[in-house]
């Protein structure tokens, strides 16, 4: 069954305190569309935490660089609303862009250094983009949890953040990464690889376990771990390596020893396609 549609602000209230005047709590699971299994287990972890889950399809404009893929984006909708009601999502909130930014927008959301390295560094303007349209939706939707995925992981760490410092009454749940049986991360853009692209995509992945085991078999130079993702990445047919880092998984700055939880994150061009990935590692005391 598919999901009951709304496009309006006034019509997600409207549902929603109708769900919490029959007594359930409400989950929130924000996308940008084309839904895999990824999304698909925020949803069923939504079903299985609140009463009542919405979906959020909106490709948001202000998180794409004017170079980036927003045109191509895939708009899937029929599936995305399929894909909904199998997984016993509720209500699926499609708003219009000028829904989102009506004319005369001008209040954004910036969570100053955590945005700053990784994503932020090679999307300039990215995270303001995330952090405003995330604020929006928690408060369009007015949810009691909202869903995450670890997938993007500076995203998660930095709407914690966001959610922390200006008191904003959800709790943030991150999920974790759902992976292809070859260890490829899910992701709306993995349609865009072509067959050769598709094969190599993998070692992604595997850099990442690498450097992982690296620190697991005690490595603590965190150079020399960003050196060997660097490096697997690089004998990757087709791979572009875009960055490698080695950072404190709570500041998300580069350290140079490895201590505590640390997140190693890569980003790698396949053609025009670019990937992202990441994994926390807890090094041994
Ligand atoms: P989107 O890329 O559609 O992802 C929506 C949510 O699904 C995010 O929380 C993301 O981390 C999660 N996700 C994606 N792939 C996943 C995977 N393989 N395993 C687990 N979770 C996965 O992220 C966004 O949209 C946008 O930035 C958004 C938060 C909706 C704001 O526009």
């Amino acid at each position: 069954m598919k999901p009951t549609v709304v496009a309006t602000v006034g019509e997600v209230r409207r549902s929603v305190a109708d769900a919490r005047r029959r007594g359930l709590n409400i989950g929130l699971v924000p996308t940008m569309g084309a839904l895999h299994e990824g999304h698909a287990a925020l949803i069923r972890a939504a079903r299985a935490a609140t009463g009542f889950v919405v979906v959020s399809v909106f490709v948001n404009p202000a998180q794409f660089g004017p170079h980036e893929d927003l045109q191509r984006y895939p708009r899937p909708l029929e599936n995305d609303l399929d894909l909904c009601g199998r997984e016993g999502a509720d209500l699926a909130f499609v708003p219009e862009a000028a829904t989102v930014y009506p004319p005369g927008f001008h209040t954004t959301v910036e969570v100053t250094g955590l945005q700053d390295g990784m994503e932020g560094r090679a999307r300039p303007g990215h995270f303001r983009g995330v952090a405003t349209v995330v604020l929006k939706l928690f408060h369009m939707v007015q949810p009691d949890v909202a869903f995450f995925g670890h997938k993007d992981g500076q995203q998660a760490r930095l709407l914690r953040q966001m959610v922390d410092d200006l008191n904003v009454p959800v709790e943030v749940r991150v999920c974790p990464t759902v992976r292809e049986p070859d260890g490829l991360a899910l992701s709306s853009r993995n349609v865009y690889l072509d067959e050769e692209q598709r094969r190599e995509a993998p070692a992604v992945y595997a850099a990442l376990r690498e450097g992982q085991a690296l620190i697991e078999r005690g490595e603590r130079d965190a150079a020399s771990v960003r050196r060997a993702l660097a490096a697997r990445v690089e004998a990757t047919l087709g791979a572009v390596l875009d960055y490698a880092e080695v950072v404190d998984a709570k500041t998300l700055q580069p350290i140079e020893e490895i201590a505590g939880e640390v997140m190693l994150a890569l980003a790698v061009k396949f053609g025009t396609t670019r990937l992202i990935d990441n994994v926390i590692v807890r090094a041994p005391e």
